[in-house]
């Protein structure tokens, strides 16, 4: 499998995401014997415009255990020329020039797309915008379901919070289209639920879903739930504590046994911190899976 640009989850076939899981699935055991040096002559440049923890450490950890070597800056508009009004295009092309991939986190929707065309080197979209695109998490939350469900066609997703802002929502959505009997619950106040290009996207296919706005309703429902934030100026003022959007001891008492509990992560306070230590609560592995995941993407991208 040969990858070039990752800017969306549309890009991705069937084929495509199972080879990737397969190549994931080995990236655990070179990881167990302790990485590879197979990257060695390669170099990675993280490029964010916007605050990381998961994304860019990942990323960078993957390339290390690749063997490969990174060039980082992780306040893009602060600590680049950007602060001299260099433009995206532009910094793209110089920095190409001193790697071989770029990872890119941009603050405004379709600049990672900006940054493909004017690349002469792999770009890799780690986030653009608010309500735009962020592929590789979307990807990493995929193969989690993959690895701990077994398989991914006939499953039944609920995606939580504010939705209508939310980018690993809007690439985890296209992502679960393409596959069989899928059914996708959007649990959202209505003001934030999700838009309506995505709506048609899932129509246009024969994707099932429903909108959802109460998440005790669709909680027995589901094998994942995939809760993300809602910040707290964005919650309508009429709801009051506890949140319908917020996940407790409580509500996993209405869960499947075997479901999964994921998030992208950080969280606020959408997610009771006593329910981490239920097993059906996979957050932090599915952290961990990013590693892998990236590791499969980029040696796709440099092979
Ligand atoms: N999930 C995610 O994108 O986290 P970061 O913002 O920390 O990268």
């Amino acid at each position: 499998m040969k990858l070039h640009h990752i800017i969306e989850s549309q890009q991705f076939t069937l084929p495509t995401l199972i080879e990737l899981f397969q190549r994931a699935d080995q990236m655990e055991q070179v990881v167990a014997r302790g990485g590879t040096l197979d990257y060695q002559k390669k170099i990675m440049a993280s490029l964010f415009y916007q605050p990381s923890t998961r994304t860019r450490f990942s990323f960078e950890s993957a390339m290390l255990r690749l063997g490969g070597k990174v060039i980082s800056t992780e306040r893009a508009h602060e600590f680049s020329s950007v602060m001299m009004g260099e433009t995206l295009e532009d910094t793209i092309r110089v920095v190409g020039n001193y790697c071989d991939v770029i990872v890119l986190r941009h603050d405004t929707v379709g600049g990672a797309q900006r940054a493909a065309v004017a690349s002469a080197v792999p770009v890799i979209n780690a986030g653009d915008g608010k309500g735009g695109e962020h592929p590789t998490q979307a990807l990493l939350d995929l193969y989690t379901i993959y690895k701990e469900l077994g398989v991914i066609d006939g499953v039944k997703v609920a995606m939580v919070g504010n939705l209508l802002d939310g980018r690993t929502v809007r690439s985890l959505a296209y992502l679960l289209g393409k596959f069989e009997r899928v059914k996708i619950y959007f649990v959202a106040p209505p003001a934030l639920q999700m838009k309506q290009d995505i709506l048609d996207h899932l129509a246009s296919g024969n994707v099932w879903y429903s909108l959802e706005s109460d998440l005790s309703k669709v909680l027995a429902e589901v094998d994942v739930v995939y809760m993300t934030r809602i910040e707290p100026e964005k919650m309508p003022a009429q709801e009051k504590l506890p949140s319908p959007y917020y996940l407790d001891e409580a509500g996993i008492q209405r869960l499947r046994s075997n479901a999964l509990i994921l998030h992208p992560l950080p969280r606020l306070n959408e997610i009771a911190v006593g329910i981490d230590s239920d097993p059906r609560a996979a957050y932090f592995r599915q952290t961990k899976n990013g590693v892998l995941i990236r590791m499969a993407l980029l040696a796709s991208v440099l092979d």
